[in-house]
């Protein structure tokens, strides 16, 4: 799966749900575990635009093509949060934007720590931190994908399930920058391929670890991928078809990690 910049840049818009059936929701509302899910993902998708302000202290930022995807990719991950907020909205359940960002304000000190620490490291491993984060975000956007997918699938809700097809679709486009990019990144350095394997086995976790409380991180991935190792198994496979990465098993270690198998 190859990826243009110039197609993505002429067809990226947002995931469009005013045509779908929002009222299907009174007649078949979505169960309480769906619901969390739900909350959980539009979370993450809301701060996009915290992983895009960490990432414009790095060497990536510097790189024209990454650096243009980036700005439309993030735009599109707000639509998906605000598509998502709009089925919560159905259930009564309000997440506003504006109040997530003062809460990660809140959290300013950690956060601003914690964008020192990469741009520190980055600059410590200089070109081999693109690769590492194209690789890390080829497995966030490979689990995004079969996240939707999942909770399409769980569902059969002719108004939910559509809407989360369509979100998937965006995000197999996200997947092939970050693996297009990740290739290119890999397939130069051996040294980054040892760098990426280590940060890919022993420090890759689920997308919204990091902002998101332990017991909501383990609900979610239990949720969708309890039981469930061959699709596991298939994410990692994905990643292994990356030069250099033929051993790693990101998915089962971090997952394993959780307490999930
Ligand atoms: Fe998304
Ligand atoms: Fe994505």
């Amino acid at each position: 799966m190859a990826f243009d910049l110039d197609t993505f840049a002429e067809t990226s818009e947002a995931v469009t749900w005013h045509d779908l059936d929002f009222d299907a929701f009174e007649e078949r509302p979505l169960d309480g575990a769906t619901l969390r899910t739900l909350r959980y993902m539009c979370d993450v998708e809301y701060h996009t635009s915290c992983f895009l302000r960490d990432m414009l202290v790095t060497p990536s930022h510097r790189e024209e093509d990454a650096a243009g995807f980036m700005t439309m990719w993030n735009r599109e991950e707000f639509w998906h949060g605000e598509a998502l907020a709009a089925v919560l909205a159905r259930h009564g359940i309000v997440v506003d934007y504006d109040e997530l960002k003062a809460k990660r304000v809140k959290l300013g000190w950690r956060l601003a720590l914690g964008t020192l620490k990469q741009s520190a490291l980055s600059n410590l491993i200089g070109p081999d931190f693109v690769a590492v984060h194209m690789t890390w975000g080829a497995a966030n956007e490979l689990s995004a994908v079969a996240a939707y997918r999942r909770l399409a699938e769980l569902n059969e809700h002719p108004t939910l399930s559509v809407l989360l097809q369509r979100i998937s679709q965006q995000e197999t486009r996200h997947v092939a920058f970050y693996t297009t990019q990740a290739r290119e990144r890999l397939e130069a350095s051996t040294r980054a391929q040892t760098l990426v394997r280590l940060i890919l086995e022993k420090v890759w976790k689920p997308v919204g670890s990091g902002i998101m409380d332990e017991p909501e991180v383990q609900h979610v991935m239990g949720h969708l991928f309890g039981g469930r190792a061959d699709d596991l198994d298939k994410l990692d496979k994905r990643l292994q078809r990356l030069p250099g990465l033929g051993t790693v098993t990101p998915f089962r270690s971090a997952f394993g990690r959780l307490g999930i198998r």
